[in-house]
C-alpha cells in the first residue's frame, strides 16, 4: 500500500522505516528540511538501536522517501498517519496540539476524494472529535477525510521491536460512523502484525485517546509506588530491590517497572501524566487524578533525594568536591535528555558547588545543547577524575558492568552512589569502595 507519515521525529520516523519494511511504500513529512535531508540520507537523527539499518535497508528498496511538501503527501497516498509531537505547554500542565494542528491545516485543503488519516500522537481525550471537524471546515467540497486514532505504545531503545511486534494494536474510530471501511483499511496495513496473533483492539475515538495515557499514567504510577516503597526502606534499612522480586512474583503485580531509583523522566511519563490531569480537571473528573499528583511528586522528590545522599557521602556539603555524574539520558539506550532525571541532579549538585564532570556513551551533544553550563567528559574514567564521588544516574551497560578497580586508581575516593540500584554492590564493596544506593540499602 502506499501510505504517507507525517512528522518524522522519533515516532514518525521510526514508523515510516518499519512500515516501509512491511513491504508498503512510504512517503515521510516533515516541516523540517534539514531533517528530512537527515532521513533521506539515511541518517538516523537520533540514537535508536537497529533504526539505521532499517531506515537504509528501505531507502536503497526504493520503498521509502522523505519530504517537506505537503503537497507531494497529499498526491502520493490516500493513507496517512499522523505521529506529529504534542509536548508539555509552555505554561501549565495542558498539551501543545499546534503541531497536530498545523499539519492537518497543511494536508485537508489539498486533498481530492477520500482520505484516511490514523492519528498516532498522544493526544488529550476528545482531540479526535475536535480535529474531526477541523478537518471537515478545511477539505474540498466532494472530497472526505476519515480520521481514525490509533495510539503508538513504542518505547525508545526499543523502538522497532515495539513497532513491528507490538503488544497490541488499538484502533478507535468515530462512534458515529461506520467503522468497517477504515478498520479494514488499518487491518491491510498491519496484516502481518495481525496475522502472527496480536491482539486488534476495535473502539471508539475517546477510548483510544485514554488508553495510550492510562498505559502510561499506570506505568508512572508503578514505578512512583516502588519508589514510595524505597523511601520507607530508607528509614528502617530494607531492601526494596528485593521486596520487589518478591512482591513482583505475583503474577498480577509483575516484576516490569518496579525498578526503583531515580524515576522517571523523558519525553512522555511526565509530561503525559501532567497532560492527563489537566484534561481530567477540563471534563470535570480532576479528582478522579488526584492521585497523579502524587506520582508526580514521588518522582520529582527522588531527584532531591539522591542529591542528598551525594552530599551526604561527601560529609554533609558538596561545595568544593569533585563529582562524576555517569549517564546523562533519561534511561540507557537512548541520547534523549528531555526532563532527564540524571542532568537535574547534575544541574542540582552544581548549583550547591561542587565540581560535575558527566559523561553519558550517547547522549554528549543533546546534554552539552541543553545543559551548556555543566562539565562534560570523554569517557566514565575522564570524568571520574579526582572525583570524591562517583555518581551512577542512567543504568547504561557500559557502568554496569564496570569493573571497580578500573575506576580505583583514578578518584580521589572510593565512594559510589548507586542511582539506579543497578551494581553489583557486593563486588565494589570487596574492592574496597564504599557504596550507598539511592532507595535503601543493596543486600546483594
Ligand atoms: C514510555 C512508555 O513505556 C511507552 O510505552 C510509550 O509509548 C512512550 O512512553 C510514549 O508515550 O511515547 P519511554 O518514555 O521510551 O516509553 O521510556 P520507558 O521505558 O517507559 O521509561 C521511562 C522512564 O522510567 C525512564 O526514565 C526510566 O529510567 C524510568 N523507569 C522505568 C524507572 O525508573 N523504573 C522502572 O522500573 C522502569
Amino acid at each position: 500500500m502506499k501510505l504517507t507519515v507525517i512528522g518524522c521525529g522519533y515516532l514518525g520516523a521510526t514508523h515510516a522505516a518499519c512500515m516501509a519494511e512491511l513491504g508498503h511504500d512510504v512517503l515521510g513529512v516533515d516541516v523540517d528540511p534539514e531533517k528530512v535531508a537527515r532521513l533521506q540520507a539515511g541518517e538516523v537523527p537520533f540514537f535508536e538501536p537497529g533504526l539505521s539499518d532499517v531506515l537504509r535497508r528501505n531507502l536503497a528498496a526504493g520503498r521509502l522517501r522523505f519530504t517537506t511538501d505537503p503537497r507531494e503527501a497529499a498526491d502520493f497516498a490516500t493513507v496517512h498517519f499522523l505521529g506529529v509531537g504534542t509536548p508539555q505547554l509552555r505554561r501549565g500542565y495542558g498539551v501543545d496540539l499546534s503541531h497536530v494542528e498545523s499539519a492537518v491545516d497543511a494536508l485537508a485543503p489539498l486533498v481530492r476524494g477520500e482520505h484516511l488519516v490514523i492519528g498516532k500522537s498522544t493526544v488529550p481525550v476528545g482531540t479526535a472529535a475536535a480535529l474531526a471537524q477541523r478537518i471537515a471546515v478545511l477539505t474540498a467540497p466532494g472530497s472526505h477525510v476519515e480520521l481514525v486514532w490509533s495510539p503508538e505504545f513504542l518505547r525508545e531503545g526499543f523502538a522497532v521491536e515495539d513497532t513491528l511486534e507490538p503488544d497490541r494494536l488499538v484502533l478507535g474510530t468515530d462512534p458515529d460512523r461506520d467503522d468497517s471501511g477504515p478498520a479494514q483499511v488499518v487491518a491491510e496495513i498491519y496484516r502481518e502484525i495481525l496475522e502472527s496473533g496480536t491482539p486488534f483492539v476495535r473502539t471508539d475515538w475517546a477510548t483510544a485517546e485514554l488508553v495510550k495515557v492510562s498505559a502510561n499514567a499506570f506505568l508512572a504510577t508503578k514505578i512512583s509506588f516502588i519508589n514510595a516503597i524505597s523511601e520507607i526502606c530508607e528509614n528502617v534499612g530494607a531492601d526494596v530491590s528485593t521486596l520487589a522480586d518478591a512482591i513482583g512474583y505475583d503474577g498480577r503485580i509483575g516484576r516490569r517497572f518496579l525498578n526503583a531509583g531515580l524515576g522517571f523522566g523523558g519525553g512522555c511519563l511526565p509530561k503525559d501524566i501532567r497532560g492527563f490531569m489537566a484534561r481530567a480537571d477540563e471534563v470535570g473528573a480532576g479528582r478522579a487524578l488526584r492521585f497523579l499528583r502524587e506520582v508526580d511528586a514521588i518522582n520529582t522528590r527522588r531527584r532531591a533525594a539522591l542529591v542528598d545522599l551525594v552530599s551526604d557521602a561527601t560529609g554533609g556539603d558538596v561545595l568544593g568536591t569533585n563529582i562524576a555524574i555517569l549517564g546523562a539520558a533519561f534511561k540507557p539506550e537512548s541520547d534523549d535528555v528531555r526532563d532527564s532525571p540524571a542532568l537535574n541532579v547534575a544541574g542540582q549538585l552544581a548549583l550547591r558547588g561542587a565540581s560535575v564532570s558527566v559523561f553519558d556513551p550517547k547522549a554528549m551533544a543533546n546534554s552539552r545543547r541543553l545543559y551548556p553550563t555543566l562539565d562534560y567528559a570523554d569517557s566514565a574514567a575522564a570524568a571520574c577524575e579526582d572525583a570524591d564521588v562517583v555518581v551512577v544516574a542512567t543504568e547504561w551497560a557500559e557502568f554496569v558492568h564496570m569493573l571497580p578497580e578500573e575506576l580505583s586508581d583514578v578518584v580521589r575516593s572510593k565512594v559510589i552512589v548507586d542511582g539506579r540500584r543497578c551494581l553489583d554492590a557486593a563486588a565494589w564493596r570487596a574492592a574496597g569502595w564504599r557504596l550507598v544506593a539511592l532507595g535503601g540499602p543493596m543486600r546483594v
